[in-house]
């Protein structure tokens, strides 16, 4: 098994009750880490771009490295376009060999998102691509003055949910339950409450956005009440940053790159191994 789609993927984690760690990349060294740590793992895995690493990498370049890489490791591995801003770059993607696309059309009215949803996922189905939604806002978490919203601002509604599956037909979709991107200012208290409903009322596999600093018995309480997809990007960068601004500074002079990259990404790989983990897929590959 190698290239698969999320759906795929999805659904044998939601059936299993574990979640597949969906990692952000835009370099060689990233996708290297990524699909090494989850073959020594034995772990199905998400390799996902959002537009903007997409057009850093050139979407044919990112996909034949993940392919390559993939096809030599028995381990079944997504490739996904993530906040996906628009139809046509939706359908860019189906033509990089993309197998999963999210549209974010969740700064949209309601009725817009699921008008666009919907055009996407015809589309998508047509390709044999999977998709994935949004409902609420899932921003970043330094817009907030203490980190992500506590308060109902941005939060899935799960009347919203339940309309938005039914009505588009996507394969999962993320819901803002109190998470957000980047570095949390504290702890985030994820609105378990809130999952629970959503989970009651629509079947499919529920994706959880913002996965650094969620304290881990968090993401697994998540993963038994449905979460079967976590996004992972800012740890990753922030320890190949780390890394690599402590190698350059102890190797002045050195000029062989290969020696300056590779201990960012040994920590990159350490960093996916830790939370593929977390996400218990590990030994889950199929
Ligand atoms: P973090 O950067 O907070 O890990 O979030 C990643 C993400 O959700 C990408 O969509």
């Amino acid at each position: 098994m190698s290239i698969v789609t999320n759906k795929q993927l999805l659904d044998h984690a939601k059936a299993g009750k574990y979640a597949v760690a969906a990692f952000n990349t835009n370099n060689l060294e990233y996708i290297q880490a990524i699909i090494e740590a989850a073959k020594e793992l034995n772990a199905p895995v998400i390799v996902e771009a959002a537009q903007s690493e997409i057009d850093y990498m050139d979407g044919y370049a990112f996909t034949a490295i993940v392919r390559a890489l993939a096809e030599r490791k028995p381990i079944p591995v997504g490739i996904h376009l993530d906040h996906g801003p628009s139809y046509e770059e939706a359908v860019r993607c189906f033509r990089y060999g993309f197998t999963s696309v999210m549209y974010d059309g969740s700064a949209l009215p309601l009725e817009d998102n699921i008008a666009n949803t919907k055009k996407v996922v015809e589309a998508a189905h047509a390709c044999g691509v999977s998709v994935e939604g949004e409902i609420g806002v899932i921003g970043q978490a330094e817009d907030g003055p203490e980190g992500p919203q506590n308060d109902n601002f941005g939060l899935a509604d799960p009347d919203e949910c339940e309309r938005f599956v039914k009505e588009t037909g996507v394969d999962c979709f993320a819901a803002a339950i109190g998470n957000a991107h980047g570095l949390y200012k504290k702890e985030p208290e994820l609105r378990f409450d809130l999952l629970a409903e959503v989970e009651k009322r629509c079947q499919v596999p529920l994706v959880l956005h913002g996965g650094t600093g969620i304290p881990e018995a968090d993401l697994r309480k998540a993963i038994t009440m449905g979460v079967s997809k976590i996004n992972f990007s800012t740890v990753m960068r922030k320890g190949c940053i780390e890394t690599l601004t402590e190698t350059l500074n102890s190797n002045p002079g050195e000029l062989d790159l290969m020696k300056l990259l590779t201990p960012a990404k040994d920590k990159m790989k350490e960093i996916a191994k830790v939370h593929i983990r977390m996400c218990m897929s590990d030994g889950k590959a199929w």
